[in-house]
């Protein structure tokens, strides 16, 4: 086949359901070994509501859950909840809160009381991606940020209040992805909040995970412009170091 021939055929199809061989992972101990770095379940699962917008799935909550084994968790930005219904079928106790809920996770004080002042070894955050979704126009809310920045910003005071609220060896697990911004482009979301999660002295212990995103919104529009679909999310689970320096996170 010509090297013409061959792309159109390529374009002929590459809508078409796709099977593609992943790479065998290595045998080993883990309770969840389908867990890998590179997530691609396309069943939603049963837990939280697909009709919230930005609602992600929560089998790959579940996995991580059944990998780290916590006996308790926290979700500060639980939207219509999936994570708190992840626990409750798995028998976990789990605090959840969100703005429209009341809670704002950027707050350390609040957050500590509304836990009363409870540790948890396992934080799940799913952040706003910066304006992509609108969830309100409160000016505590990452997604009402005006400026990149300030939206990096208010997501650190989430992690570094989220830190106080974990024991040491604690996993926070963030699911975030980068995106094309109708004004500004390209916008590299999961190194800025690497970079923030770094700065407050976490560190990351296990590959990212790369999270297929089916189902997403954008895969049913036409764009008449050119570029590279996005077609994950990343999950980074952070470690609050068993042992942490004085100066971290204060
Ligand atoms: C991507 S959604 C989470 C969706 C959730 N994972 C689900 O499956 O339904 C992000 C959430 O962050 C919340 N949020 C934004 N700023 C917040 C803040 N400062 N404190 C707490 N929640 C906030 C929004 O209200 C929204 O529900």
């Amino acid at each position: 086949m010509t090297t013409n021939a061959h792309l159109e055929a390529f374009r002929q199809s590459y809508r078409a359901p796709r099977y593609v061989q992943l790479p065998q992972p290595p045998r080993n101990e883990s309770p969840v070994p389908w867990l890998t770095s590179l997530y691609h379940n396309a069943d939603a699962g049963i837990y939280g509501n697909r009709n919230y917008r930005g609602n992600c799935s929560g089998n790959l909550i579940r996995d991580l859950i059944l990998y780290f084994q916590p006996e308790s968790v926290l979700d500060v930005m639980s939207g219509s909840g999936t994570a708190g219904d992840v626990c409750r079928s798995l028998g976990i106790p789990c605090y959840s809160g969100d703005l429209r809920t009341g809670l704002d996770a950027c707050n350390a004080e609040e957050l500590e009381t509304a836990t009363e002042g409870e540790v948890f070894d396992f934080a799940w955050i799913h952040p706003p991606y910066w304006r992509m979704i609108a969830y309100s126009n409160d000016p505590r809310d990452l997604s009402a940020q005006p400026t990149l920045t300030d939206f990096v910003e208010k997501l650190k005071e989430a992690m570094q209040a989220i830190w106080h609220r974990l024991s040491p060896g604690g996993k926070l697990a963030v699911l975030i992805g980068d995106y094309n911004d109708r004004e500004l482009g390209f916008l590299p979301l999961t190194y800025l909040t690497k970079q923030a999660a770094f700065s407050l002295g976490y560190e990351q212990r296990v590959t990212d995970i790369i999270r297929f995103s089916h189902g997403s919104t954008s895969s049913r529009r036409r764009y008449n412009t050119a570029f590279i679909p996005g077609l994950h999310d990343t999950c980074v689970v952070f470690e609050k170091p068993e042992a942490v320096a004085e100066s971290q996170s204060n």
